[in-house]
């Protein structure tokens, strides 16, 4: 029997499975990715890369110098600060084996895969709730008090969306410092808000390791590419401590295609910023409270007499629309969808399928 409830969103074969509809029917809004698609460049550098044989034939370079320069130019650091590997999570379990990362605190809710991979890695983990009341913020001295050597957290925040300030992050990486714990930051969704990052901090601190995703913001989350941003000493250690050829020629090529259209960017971080606030002006309408999101999606509570799993399944049987069902987030109360931002038209078919729902769940009552 399929598990009815994915670990994660864009499990849309699971959904189709689980809920008996074809997966071309579902509109998901519950994995966070661009609605614009992936940069047309990196269609054709895909493309254009199948014409050269020696793409398939050889080795990807070891190194990965043209992937890092990239990266590299995109973050305005050196390349001898980009320590690449095929996800996210690889990237992770390479920076708590080269740091020799024995205890980890965990900001919580936060992504799923966190605690599993530590879990994996045989680090312990020590939840620090992060509560709604308090605008789900990070507060400095609760986060650096224990015996962790390190603490894992993201700005801007899943599933919240909350951003943090950089005096924060600054402040609490200076400290961490002080007291010899490293500091974890994953900024997967900080290309949104780019201003945010702490990329350019890196050479300040040698316990700040920044690590980054290409899949939300470039909408390629098929290829799998993420990177680390740290001192020279530490992007090395990171780099020696992932397995050699992780990332394939194509998809190498293919991210550096879409580090360098400046334009698709700028688009695309305008465009999210547009709809995100309509997209919450519309939930707030119905009753729905949301939180305030610097990324490419939305964290809403509904009414207290509702129960989130029922609604959750009724969005799917009653409309084909899959949203992220937060169950599963450590630390998060009851109650809680998120959504991400599509583009207008989905986002309204969203918003009436929700007023329906609703709608339908009041007459009943
Ligand atoms: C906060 C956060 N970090 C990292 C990742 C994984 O990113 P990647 O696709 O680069 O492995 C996700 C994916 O959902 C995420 O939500």
């Amino acid at each position: 029997m399929t598990r009815l409830v994915p670990l994660h969103g864009g499990q849309l074969q699971q959904i189709a499975e689980a809920f008996g509809i074809p997966v071309s029917d579902i509109l998901d809004f519950s994995a966070n990715i661009n609605p614009e698609g992936p940069p047309a460049a990196v269609v054709s550098t895909l493309r254009e890369s199948l014409d050269d044989p020696s793409v398939l034939t050889h080795y990807p370079e070891i190194g990965e110098s043209a992937l890092r320069n990239a990266i590299a130019r995109y973050t305005g650091v050196s390349s001898e600060n980009i320590a690449v590997a095929n996800g996210f999570v690889p990237l992770l379990e390479s920076a708590l084996c080269a740091l020799s990362i024995r205890e980890c605190l965990l900001p919580v809710p936060a992504f799923v895969e966190y605690r599993r991979t530590l879990a994996r890695a045989r680090v312990g983990a020590i939840s620090h709730v992060l509560t709604p009341e308090s605008g789900f913020s990070y507060d400095i001295d609760a986060l650096l008090s224990g015996s962790h050597d390190a603490v894992l957290l993201a700005n801007p925040q899943n599933p919240s969306g909350i951003l943090c300030g950089r005096d924060v992050l600054l402040e609490l990486t200076a400290k961490a410092a002080g007291r010899n714990i490293y500091i974890l930051l994953d900024e997967a969704f900080i290309d949104y808000c780019p201003q945010s990052s702490l990329t350019q901090e890196i050479n300040r601190f040698s316990n700040l390791i920044v690590l980054r995703s290409v899949t939300k913001f470039f909408g390629i989350p098929g290829l799998r590419v993420a990177y680390a941003v740290a001192n020279s000493n530490a992007s090395v250690a990171l780099q020696e401590a992932t397995a050699p050829w992780s990332i394939t020629t194509l998809a190498s090529r293919a991210v550096c295609a879409a580090l360098s259209d400046k334009e698709y960017s700028n688009h695309s971080r305008m465009l999210n910023q547009d709809r995100r606030a309509r997209l919450r002006k519309n939930l707030e309408a119905l009753a729905l409270c949301t939180e305030s999101s610097a990324a490419n999606f939305l964290l809403f509570r509904l009414p207290p007499y509702l129960d989130a799993d029922e609604f959750w399944k009724r969005m799917i049987l009653d409309h084909q629309i899959v949203l992220r069902q937060c169950a599963n987030y450590d630390g998060l109360p009851d109650g809680y969808l998120r959504a991400a931002v599509r583009n207008d038209q989905e986002n309204a078919r969203l918003v009436e399928a929700l007023a329906q729902t609703l709608a339908r769940w009041n007459a009943k009552q």
